[in-house]
């Protein structure tokens, strides 16, 4: 598989494997991730999408018996995300992920998107305040809720609530943003608003999102990754991939023969 790309790198796998327990789920997965692009990941139900996705911010190490081997390598810095050395909670802190059903906390709308600042110990208002507004209008939700800041967040519409939790997600200027899914719960009038938001995003952040929407694969990403069983089949840039894929595989996938 080819893994060269003449693009600017924010991020580089090498190597990677991963197991849960016994289980070798990633099998040598090597990709480049191309700066302030968005790549998607693709492939069947079961073959490791959300694996790969939680490695990039050291979600695993939640449970003992996970286990990582190889390198994410993570630029300018060049440090190896997924080293015992490296405190997975920097890495949190700088490597955010929106999920496939919105998870706003009990909490106001200001609140979930100051959070992240103070858990970082920044608690004055003025800062707080300005943070919460950008972020807020980052995430195209300001208008809609500049009027009820402090209204409880379960109050919004699932669009609404996935929009604020990728408004908390940049409020602690991610490095990296990894989108699980994030428009699977929404139904076509809030995805659309979500991926015109991802397109517009990019300018500023290296966006890594998985999807099973061969449209929308299609429509905001720049490369794409194709998985099977564990393994990284095909990757390229999405026009590419999707018009004349070079594996059979990724071809029967792309025109849903399988999965
Ligand atoms: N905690 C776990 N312990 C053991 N095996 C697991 C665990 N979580 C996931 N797996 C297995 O790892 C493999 C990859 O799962 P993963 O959730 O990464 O797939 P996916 O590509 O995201 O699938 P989907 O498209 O359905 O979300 C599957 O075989 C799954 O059963
Ligand atoms: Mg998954």
């Amino acid at each position: 598989m080819s893994t060269t790309i003449s693009e600017n790198l924010k991020s580089e796998v090498k190597n990677l494997n991963f197991y849960y327990g016994d289980v070798h789920v990633l099998k040598n997965n090597n990709l480049p991730i191309a700066r302030r692009k968005v790549t998607a990941l693709i492939g069947p139900s079961g073959c490791g999408k959300t694996t790969f996705l939680r490695c990039f911010n050291r979600m695993h190490d939640l449970y003992p018996h996970n286990r990582y081997e190889g390198e994410i390598i993570l630029y300018p810095d060049g440090i190896n995300i997924i080293s015992p050395k490296i405190d997975p909670i920097e890495i949190r802190m700088q490597i955010s992920m929106v999920f496939q059903k919105p998870n706003p906390f009990p909490k106001s709308i200001y609140e979930n998107v100051a959070y992240g600042l103070r858990v970082r110990g920044i608690n004055k208002r003025h800062i707080l305040d300005e943070k919460v507004e950008k972020s807020l209008r980052g995430a195209a939700l300001w208008d809609e809720v500049k009027d009820r800041l402090h209204k409880p967040a379960f109050d919004l519409s699932g669009g609404q609530q996935q929009r604020l939790c990728i408004a908390r997600a940049l409020a602690t200027d991610p490095r990296i943003l990894l989108f699980d899914e994030p428009t699977s719960a929404l139904d076509p009038t809030a995805t659309s608003k979500i991926e015109e938001l991802i397109i517009e995003l990019k300018k500023e952040v290296t966006i890594i999102i998985v999807t099973h929407n061969m449209q929308q694969a299609a429509r905001v990403s720049d490369y794409t990754a194709f998985m099977y069983i564990g393994e990284l089949i095909e990757f390229g840039k999405t026009d590419m991939i999707f018009t004349a894929p070079a594996q059979k595989l990724t071809e029967e996938y792309i025109t849903g023969r399988f999965g």
